[in-house]
C-alpha cells in the first residue's frame, strides 16, 4: 500500500487538477474486480494513469482499454505500465467505438454530460457487467463554491436524478471517498399467462412478476378462463406479483353495457393492469375515470415507437410489441421506448388472426360437410392443423363463441437470444401458456427464468432450447427472432432452388 500511497502523491504533485481515483476507492473497485472476476475493463479518463495501472495489477484482469482526450497525460501513464495489459487510447470518449462488451466500464472523465457519457458507453457494457462512477459525490467541486463550481453541481443534480429514475440499471452508492455509483443492468420482468387458480396460486410463489389472466366471456385464446370469484382469490394469494386480466375479444356496440360492468368490477377488486385489444376498454377506463392501469395487447400492431407517445398520452403505460419484429426493429424500438414499458413475448404460439366469423363453420356448409373437420383437441379446444405446401411448419385453426383464431402451429422461442433482450432494455418477457400444459409450463419457466437471472452461454441456452423442444406439444422454433429460415420456413427443396 506504501507504493500506491507514494505514487498517489507524487502524481497529485504532477498534476493538481488532474486528481487521481482516491486509494479507498481504488481497493473497493478491486474488490468488485475479485468478487466478479472481471477480465477486461475500459476507462473514460485516463488522466496520468494511476487507476488504470492499480486495476491492471489485479491478476483477474487481463485487458484494459483506457481513453483520454489530452495527449500530454498520456507519456507518463505509458511510462509508468509494465504490465502490459493497457492500451492507451488517445480520443475524445465520444469517438470511441467498438464492438468489444466489458466486463467493467469505469466512468472517470468530465463532469457535465454524465447523462451522455453513460448512454454512449453502456452499448460496450456484457450483459453482466458493471459501471462504476467515480466523484459521484463531488465533494472537491462543492468546496470550490465559485461560478464555475455551481454551474458543474447544477449539471451534476439533473445527472443524479436522471440516474434515479433511469430504467436500465439498479444503481448502488457508495459512501468512501468522494462517492462511487455502482451500476448493475436490471433484470428483465416475467409474465405468464394463466387458465386456473392453482397455477396461479403456484405462480405467485414462484414470484412470478406478472400473472396474466382471462375472464370468462370477455377473453379468448387462453387455455381456460377465471370467473370474478377467482380473480377475488388469486388477488388475495399474490404475495409481490403483479395480476392483470386480459378482455381481449373485439366488442360490438350493444356488448359495451356489460364490458363497462365488467371493468368496474375488476376495478372494485383492485386488480393490478386491464390489458386490451379492443379500444373501447380504454376509453371506458378513461371516461369514468377509472384508476387502473392500462396495458394495450394487439398481438400484431405494436411495430413502431412512433405509436407510444399517443399511448402514453392516454395513460396506456404498457404495450405488447408484435412479435413479427426482427431483432433489429426490436432494438431501435427499444433505444426510443422512452417510459414505455414493454412485453416481447418470449414463448408461445404466434398470434396470426382472429375474425369475428365463424369461418371454419361456413367453409364446412359451403363443402356440405356433416362429418367433423376437425383433426385435432388440446383440452376442450377442437382444432385443424394447416400447412401451406411449400413451408415446414402448420398453422393452428380454431373457431369458438368469439369467432375464427389462426395461430402458428409451433411455439415461437426466444430463449436463445434473451442475453440480447437484456441489452435492450426489454422490460417484461411474456410466456404465453395458451396450447400448453401446465406440467410442462413450469419447466418451461423455470428455464427462462433462470437464464434471465444468470449470464448463461449461447451453448447453454442451445442446450434449453432443445430441452423445451423435447417435451412441447408442437415443434418449437425462433421465428422472427432467428434467421430468415426460421421466419421463411420453407420446405429444403425449395431453399435449394
Ligand atoms: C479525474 S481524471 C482521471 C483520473 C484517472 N482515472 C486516475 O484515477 O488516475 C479525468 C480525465 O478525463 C479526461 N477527459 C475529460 N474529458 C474527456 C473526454 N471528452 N474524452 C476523454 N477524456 C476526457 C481529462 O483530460 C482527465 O485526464
Amino acid at each position: 500500500m506504501e507504493f500506491w500511497k507514494n505514487l498517489y502523491n507524487e502524481l497529485l504533485k504532477r498534476e493538481k487538477n488532474n486528481h487521481p481515483l482516491d486509494l479507498k476507492s481504488c481497493v473497493y473497485i478491486c474488490e468488485l474486480i475479485n468478487k466478479y472476476k472481471i477480465k477486461n475493463i475500459l476507462e473514460i479518463g485516463t488522466g496520468l494513469g494511476f487507476s488504470s495501472y492499480f486495476f491492471a495489477k489485479n491478476s483477474f484482469v487481463e485487458e484494459i482499454d483506457t481513453i483520454e482526450k489530452n495527449k500530454e497525460y498520456f507519456s507518463y501513464a505509458q511510462e509508468l505500465d509494465d504490465t502490459h495489459k493497457i492500451n492507451y487510447i488517445n480520443l475524445d470518449l465520444f469517438e470511441y467505438r467498438t464492438d468489444k462488451k466489458y466486463d467493467l466500464i469505469f466512468i472517470d472523465g468530465p463532469k457535465r454530460n454524465q447523462d451522455k457519457i453513460l448512454e454512449h458507453v453502456s452499448e460496450f457494457l456484457s450483459n453482466s457487467g458493471l459501471i462504476v462512477i467515480d466523484n459521484i459525490f463531488l465533494n472537491r467541486v462543492k468546496e470550490k463554491n465559485n461560478k464555475q463550481s455551481k454551474k458543474i453541481l447544477l449539471h451534476h443534480d439533473r445527472f443524479l436524478k436522471y440516474l434515479n429514475n433511469n430504467s436500465m440499471f439498479d444503481v448502488k452508492y457508495i459512501d468512501i471517498d468522494d462517492g462511487l455509483a455502482i451500476l448493475k443492468r436490471k433484470n428483465m420482468k416475467i409474465a405468464v399467462t394463466c387458465c386456473n387458480l392453482e397455477l396461479g396460486i403456484n405462480l405467485a410463489i414462484k414470484k412470478i412478476d406478472n400473472i396474466i389472466v382471462g375472464l370468462r366471456d370477455f377473453s379468448c385464446r387462453f387455455n381456460n378462463y377465471f370467473d370474478f370469484e377467482e380473480i377475488e382469490q388469486l388477488i388475495e394469494s399474490k404475495q409481490e406479483s403483479k395480476i392483470t386480466v386480459c378482455i381481449n375479444d373485439i366488442f360490438f356496440e350493444e356488448s359495451i353495457p356489460k364490458l363497462e360492468n365488467a371493468i368496474k368490477r375488476l376495478v372494485a377488486l383492485k386488480v393490478d393492469c386491464i390489458m386490451f385489444h379492443d379500444f373501447a376498454v380504454a376509453q371506458i377506463v378513461k371516461e369514468n375515470n377509472f384508476d387502473i392501469e392500462l396495458h394495450y395487447n394487439p398481438e400484431t400492431l405494436v411495430t413502431s415507437y412512433g405509436q407510444f407517445e399517443f399511448y402514453l398520452k392516454n395513460n396506456i403505460k404498457n404495450v405488447s410489441i408484435a412479435s413479427e419484429l426482427t431483432m433489429s426493429e426490436l432494438k431501435k424500438i427499444h433505444e426510443n421506448k422512452q417510459n414505455m414499458t414493454t412485453y416481447i413475448k418470449a414463448y408461445g404460439l404466434g398470434f396470426v388472426m382472429h375474425s369475428r366469423w365463424p369461418m371454419v363453420s361456413n367453409f364446412r356448409e359451403h363443402i356440405s360437410s356433416e362429418t367433423n373437420i376437425y383433426s385435432k383437441k388440446f383440452n376442450n379446444i377442437e382444432y385443424l392443423l394447416i400447412k401451406e405446401d411449400l413451408r415446414v411448419m402448420p398453422n393452428i385453426l380454431y373457431e369458438d363463441k368469439y369467432g375464427t383464431h389462426m395461430l402458428t402451429g409451433y411455439y415461437i422461442c426466444g430463449i436463445k437470444k434473451i442475453n440480447e433482450f437484456k441489452t435492450m432494455n426489454v422490460d417484461y418477457l411474456l410466456i404465453d401458456a395458451f396450447f400448453i400444459h401446465d406440467i410442462e409450463l413450469y419447466t418451461i419457466i423455470d428455464k427462462f427464468v433462470n437464464a434471465n437471472k444468470n449470464n448463461l452461454s449461447n451453448e447453454e441456452l442451445e442446450n434449453y432450447f432443445n430441452e423445451i423442444e423435447k417435451n412441447a406439444e408442437h415443434k418449437i422454433s425462433e421465428g422472427f427472432f432467428g434467421s430468415i429460415q426460421d421466419r421463411l420456413h420453407m420446405l429444403k427443396e425449395e431453399k435449394n432452388e
